[in-house]
């Protein structure tokens, strides 16, 4: 491989409070290392139509508190076809850009991937997804920041929860992964969370309601990941009515809200050590490669590994959150 003097960033998939955290690290980790930038706007859509300009560090100057991305992001059908592929291919030969920085989730890093091996091509991916669900990292770029916000909402719910002495479900996002549901559980004190991870073990709703909720409460609030394992909170909502009537049901979605927001100082730092360190990647000659953080530690994991493993469940939170809510 030559000397790497250009590299191209980009955001994909959905965004995540410290996208531009990581944008501004790498932009100027770069920069500081002699290296050149150019941002590629609307992920891998404007690298197939060459949607990009050079960065400068004045290009990621005052973002560092920004939710979102400056970069846009975009979910590209195109990219999955070696057609879509070959013409981000020929973008990135004609702007001379020797190696790819992607910041995304499970799809995004899918994609880098299959990319990086088709073409030979140096990629290093940031783990940005609220999800946390890539393997090989403790904690993915944006998931903090969502847990927070998730916290301020339920806080807010269980006021009306209490007053009118209703059963809550709130459903939260996460895609197949319980993260998010299991821990903003623990963080509001909630009564259970129902997630994927454990839907097919056990009907999780039958024995929630068969240990009668919280006893000593007449208001309980259950976090409910997305996904078709868990059948949504909608669901969960109308099994109730129809098998314990006894019990006054509300449901809210929190749905987009849990992407917005100035990211978390943690969201911030993480961003920071990561953008950094995949430039520290690139200069050790790594390709191929997510970095993630384990036990406070920088690690590269490749990028087959990322995506492909399932990341597991801590089962003692599970049991944190049974012992914690009696
Ligand atoms: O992967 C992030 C995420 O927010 C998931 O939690 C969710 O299922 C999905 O994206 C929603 O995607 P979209 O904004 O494209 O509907």
């Amino acid at each position: 491989m030559g000397t790497i003097k250009c590299i191209g960033i980009l955001t994909s998939g959905g965004d995540a409070p410290g996208m531009n955290a990581a944008i501004r690290a790498v932009t100027r980790s770069a920069i500081f290392n002699n290296i050149e930038v150019k941002g590629i706007y609307h992920g891998y859509r404007g690298l197939i139509s060459g949607e990009i300009k050079p960065f400068k560090t004045e290009n990621v100057s005052n973002i560092i508190q920004q939710g979102g991305t400056i970069l846009k992001t975009a979910r590209c059908k195109e990219f999955q076809t070696p057609e879509g592929r070959q013409l981000a291919y020929d973008t990135l030969r004609h702007e001379g850009i020797d190696a790819l920085v992607v910041i995304g989730g499970d799809g995004s890093l899918t994609g880098a991937r299959i990319f990086a091996q088709e073409f030979d091509y140096p990629i290093i991916g940031l783990p940005g997804t609220i999800d946390n669900d890539l393997y090989g990292t403790d904690l993915t770029i944006g998931y903090d920041t969502a847990l927070n916000t998730i916290m301020d909402a339920v806080d807010k719910i269980r006021d009306t929860a209490s007053s009118h002495e209703r059963l809550f479900f709130i459903e939260v996002m996460g895609r197949d992964a319980g993260f998010l549901a299991l821990n903003g559980a623990i963080a509001t004190g909630c009564e259970a969370a129902i997630i994927p991870e454990i839907s097919t073990e056990i009907d999780q709703l039958k024995e929630l309601v068969e240990n009668g909720f919280r006893k000593s409460k007449n208001s309980s609030i259950v976090l409910v990941a997305e996904s078709p394992t868990t059948g949504g909170a909608m669901q969960l909502a109308e099994r109730v009515k129809n098998e314990y009537p006894q019990y006054d049901v509300r449901v809210t979605i929190l749905g987009h809200i849990q992407r917005g927001g100035s990211p978390s100082a943690t969201d911030r730092i993480l961003a920071s050590r990561l953008g950094a360190a995949a430039i520290d990647a690139l200069l050790e000659g790594q390709r191929n490669v997510m970095v993630g953080i384990r036990n406070d530690e920088i690690v590269y994991v490749p990028f087959s590994k990322a995506v492909k493993h399932d990341k597991p469940i801590n089962r003692e939170l599970l049991d944190t959150l049974r012992r914690l809510s009696i």
